[in-house]
């Protein structure tokens, strides 16, 4: 089959590989009809490379058709239309009864210290092939798919994948009080995304920041007040905007790599550029992240109020203003999201009238082959890139 494979620091390219085959009673093999880019693979592509070895495939917002399963998959057929979590989770442990599935006691990866296996995702996530491909081995097939409807596009439901849970997560864990106000840091597809479902919920004011412009168009146009930052530094304008008090919640949506960060970037390349085992040891035990969406976070959020953090981090001994965090009482949530917990909640906004308007939220519609230059516009963040969906 044709995958998209990681190569090395800023390269993927598109391979000949085998075929997947299931190894386990609990596998299914899905043909992939969508797989998407996620800015976490970005991270992949750059910062965590030292996790990557050359051919792992890419990839974890996929949806398909079951082609093949193994015997013990429960009511899993083939023929069924799946989107497949970004989590794999086998539905029956103490993590996944709590509606904590990114941390299943399963799939966790203990000889990394690390949380739920993920798809496409390094040595960090258990190294599972990813879902850029024509097929998809999917582990735990039993509990690792969401069955969806026949009829309608692939573009209203493969976002249950990632994008839409994860950004539902991100407004639960924000917690915003019945008129309250809530900052978004970072508009790509999950920051855009939680600025939607928290306007669609319609209980508060949603501020979205970002310096891209389309970006920022993006957000105004679904009903988001905006600010550029690349005009204004953020954190005057919500303390001004908030009568001087700051807002009751903040989503960072940007992570690890975030803009305005300019020692830990020189950091991080340098990092990305060190060989593996090396790169390795210093991810784990330096301060490597690029704080300055957190450190907005910080500053913005009022006293009491709450930061929910979707964007991914990954340095060991970050600086973290833990005095201003522990005088302004501030509540912190984070982690990957717990996709499986919120399909429910999600599922009844995938219909026909579209109200996250999912169906036009991608902005390219590309084939596996042209992977490798998607990931590179992407990163730019060139061309009105926002949201790339492939179909193999
Ligand atoms: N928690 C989860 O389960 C989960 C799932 C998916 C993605 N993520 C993470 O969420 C983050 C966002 O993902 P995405 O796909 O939207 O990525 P993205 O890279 O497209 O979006 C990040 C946005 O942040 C903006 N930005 C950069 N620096 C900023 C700053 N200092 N302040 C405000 N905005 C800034 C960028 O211009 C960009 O628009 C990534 O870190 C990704 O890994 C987490
Ligand atoms: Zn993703
Ligand atoms: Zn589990």
């Amino acid at each position: 089959m044709r995958a998209v494979t990681w190569q090395g620091r800023r390269k993927v390219s598109v391979d000949n590989v085998p075929d997947p085959l299931i190894k386990e009673h609990t596998d299914a093999i899905i043909r992939v009809t969508t797989t998407n880019i996620c800015g976490s693979d970005l991270h992949l592509y750059e910062v965590l490379g030292a996790f990557m070895t050359p051919g792992d495939i890419l990839g974890h917002e996929a949806m398909g058709v079951v082609e093949d399963v193994g015997r013990d998959v429960g009511d899993l057929q083939v023929g069924d239309r799946v989107v497949i979590p970004f989590n794999i989770s086998c539905g029956h442990c103490f993590m996944c009864d709590h509606g904590l599935q990114s941390q299943c006691e399963t799939t966790q990866n203990r000889d990394q210290g690390t949380g739920a296996a993920l798809f496409g995702y390094s040595k960090l996530y258990g190294e599972v092939a990813g879902g850029q491909a024509e097929y998809l081995r999917v582990p735990q097939a039993q509990y690792t798919h969401i069955k969806v409807p026949p009829d309608g596009p692939d573009e209203r439901y493969v976002y249950l994948s990632d994008v839409i849970p994860t950004a539902w997560q991100a407004v639960e864990y924000a917690d915003v009080p019945d008129g309250g106000t809530l900052v978004v840091l970072g508009l790509g597809p999950i920051g855009s995304m939680a600025c939607r479902i928290a306007l669609h919920r319609g209980n508060c004011r949603v501020i979205g920041v970002d310096l891209v412009p389309e970006r920022l168009a993006r957000a105004r146009d679904f009903g988001a007040e905006v600010i550029d930052m690349s005009e204004h530094e953020p954190e005057p304008v919500v303390i001004d905007f908030t009568g001087g008090r700051g807002a009751d919640s903040v989503i960072d949506a940007v992570g690890m790599e975030a803009h305005g960060s300019p020692i830990a970037e020189v950091a991080q390349t340098a990092a990305g550029f060190l060989p593996s085992p090396v790169g390795r040891m210093v991810m784990r035990n330096a301060g490597v992240d690029r704080l300055a969406a957190l450190n907005s976070a910080i500053s913005i959020v009022r006293r009491g109020g709450t930061i929910s953090l979707s964007g991914v981090y990954g340095g060991a001994t970050d600086p973290i203003n833990l005095m201003t965090l522990f005088d302004k009482q501030v509540q912190l949530r984070m982690g990957q999201a717990n996709v499986k917990r919120w399909v429910p909640d999600i599922m009844p906004l995938l219909t026909a009238d579209d109200p996250l308007g999912v169906e036009s939220f991608a902005t390219h519609r590309l084939t596996l082959d042209d992977a490798p230059d998607a990931y590179e516009t992407f990163q730019k963040k060139e061309d009105g890139m926002i949201k790339v969906v492939l179909r193999p």
